[in-house]
């Protein structure tokens, strides 16, 4: 196991699929932490529109580049995956208040399984306010135009999927 530096980040989430807000977070993210493990959690019992492993490469190819950002994806407690990672600071994007009970449920609990476990909360670019996963996906089924809202390997990929 390698010691917990404070300075290394996750980003877990569905990112079914990756949208411009998640990107905008991971750019601000790079700001303050030298390494940030973008982590797609694995199993999630919600019916997916992309699988695990394409939503990792969409990830790998709009933000893989970038110095000190890694992609994987991870099952189980995300506090387990931390401590194999050696990142004990969880990030999460606050859009509105709409997200606060959830996501300082989600922290506590967290903090209850693992009590070195910080989790740091950052506010995207405010034109990404109205942007979620969820959004994307159903203006993508109704037919709708996500060019604008989506990183554009996401945005080929979702061109490329039967409606
Ligand atoms: O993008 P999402 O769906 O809001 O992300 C939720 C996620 C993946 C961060 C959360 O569901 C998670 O970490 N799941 C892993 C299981 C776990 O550790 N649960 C305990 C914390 S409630």
């Amino acid at each position: 196991m390698r010691p917990h530096h404070a300075l290394a980040a996750v980003y877990p989430g569905s990112f079914d699929p990756m949208h411009l807000g998640h990107v905008d977070i991971i750019h601000r993210a790079r700001a303050v932490f030298p390494r940030v493990i973008v982590a797609v959690l694995q199993n999630t019992d919600k019916a997916p529109l992309l699988p695990v492993a394409t939503r990792v490469e969409l990830i790998a190819k709009s933000v893989g580049e970038l110095p000190g950002v890694e992609v994987t994806s991870f099952s189980g407690l995300l506090v387990d995956f931390m401590r194999q990672s050696g990142a004990r600071v969880i990030l999460r994007g606050m859009r509105a208040v709409s997200d606060f009970e959830y996501e300082f449920q989600i922290a506590l609990m967290n903090r209850r399984l693992w009590s070195e476990a910080e989790t740091v909360f950052l506010t995207p670019n405010e034109e990404f306010t109205y942007l979620s996963s969820r959004v994307v996906k159903e203006i993508w089924q109704l037919g709708g135009d996500v060019s604008g809202l989506v990183p554009p390997a996401v945005h080929a990929a979702l061109a490329a999927l039967a409606r």
